[in-house]
């Protein structure tokens, strides 16, 4: 179960790490810090590391972690520190290179959001909080969520709960925040799931997922504009990795998934890669029970064949 105050509990650790065959003096990049566990993992195990986080929290939390551990001096020691940097993963090229971490031995994206940010009602991503409707994972992007529920016109808001949460009755839930923000602007997470459970068609037996799920998703995805920052990183990050370098993408949606499949395959066929997940690794039911935000993960990895 998720440990009450825990930042977040990382997915597929063990496979992730294993796969990415993380030994003393190996050089990783980390593109999505959140809460550090696979960081720390990499540096337990004797990788230098760059770890990367677009929302400061993240980078502010490893700080935090970091000045807490004991010093050389004092016994601790057990691992060099790592490099933390606040920026989009879409700019890795630039941050490795400012950082000294161009030809690494493995980079690792572990997508999405992190508990600590879904669990933080004044960070506006969840449904089931009361807070703002906001969703930036970086607080200086310029566009919410609220931005967004309250700007878009009908079709528009249509078009993106179709296409970035899949969500089959993405015309239904736009006319009806397009009524309800008639009367007045939506401004927090609770009004929106509201309109949205109240204008959701009757719960199907088998159907245990919240009917605003889909809507929020979407939501975040276009704030963040998060796929195409992984379209824009993947090809970077390759151009980082040695021969024999490995490029490790943990996805929790088919839409994300999608793309590192895509991705795998291209380069696959390019002679770039080859990929050494046949079938994407999952957790097993013990992990789940124990985390269930893991349920949906999927782990792709894949390793260099050639020099760049
Ligand atoms: C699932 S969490 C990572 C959890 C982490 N592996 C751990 O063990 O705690 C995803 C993290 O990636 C960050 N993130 C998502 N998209 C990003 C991007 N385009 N650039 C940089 N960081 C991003 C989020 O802010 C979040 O902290």
């Amino acid at each position: 179960m998720q440990i009450k105050g825990e930042y977040h509990i990382p997915a597929l650790l063990k496979e992730t790490i294993d796969l990415l065959e993380v030994r003393p003096g190996k050089r990783f990049i980390d593109a999505t810090l959140g809460g550090g566990g696979h960081s720390k993992e990499i540096l337990l195990r004797g990788g230098e590391l760059l770890s990367i986080d677009r929302d400061p929290e993240a980078v502010k939390n490893m700080e935090d972690f970091l000045k807490a551990c004991p010093s050389p001096a004092k016994g601790g020691g057990k691992f060099r520190p790592p490099r933390l940097v606040q920026a989009n993963f879409s700019d890795i090229d630039k941050v490795a290179q400012e950082n000294g971490f161009t030809e690494v031995d493995g980079i690792l994206f572990d997508l999405g959001v992190s508990s600590h940010q879904l669990e933080t009602p004044a960070r506006g991503f969840s449904f089931n909080l009361e807070g703002p409707l906001d969703m930036r994972m970086d607080p200086n992007l310029s566009v919410t969520a609220k931005d967004l529920v309250n700007g878009l016109n009908e079709g528009e808001l249509a078009e993106l709960f179709s296409k970035l949460g899949e969500e089959k009755f993405s015309k239904r839930y736009s006319r009806a925040i397009v009524k309800a923000r008639q009367v007045k602007p939506i401004e927090t997470c609770n009004e929106l799931a509201e309109i949205i459970l109240r204008n959701s068609p009757p719960k199907g037996k088998f159907d245990r997922t919240h009917p605003a799920t889909r809507v929020f998703q979407a939501l975040r995805i276009a704030v963040n504009d998060e796929l195409n920052a992984a379209k824009e990183a993947f090809p970077k990050a390759l151009g980082l990795l040695k021969k024999g370098g490995r490029l490790a993408v943990l996805s929790f949606h088919s839409l994300e998934d999608g793309i590192v499949k895509r991705f795998f395959l291209e380069n696959e066929q390019k002679g770039i890669i080859k990929v050494i997940t046949e079938k994407p690794v999952t957790p097993t039911p013990e992990e789940v029970k124990q985390n269930p935000r893991a349920r949906s993960a999927k782990l792709r990895v894949a390793e260099k064949i050639i020099n760049s």
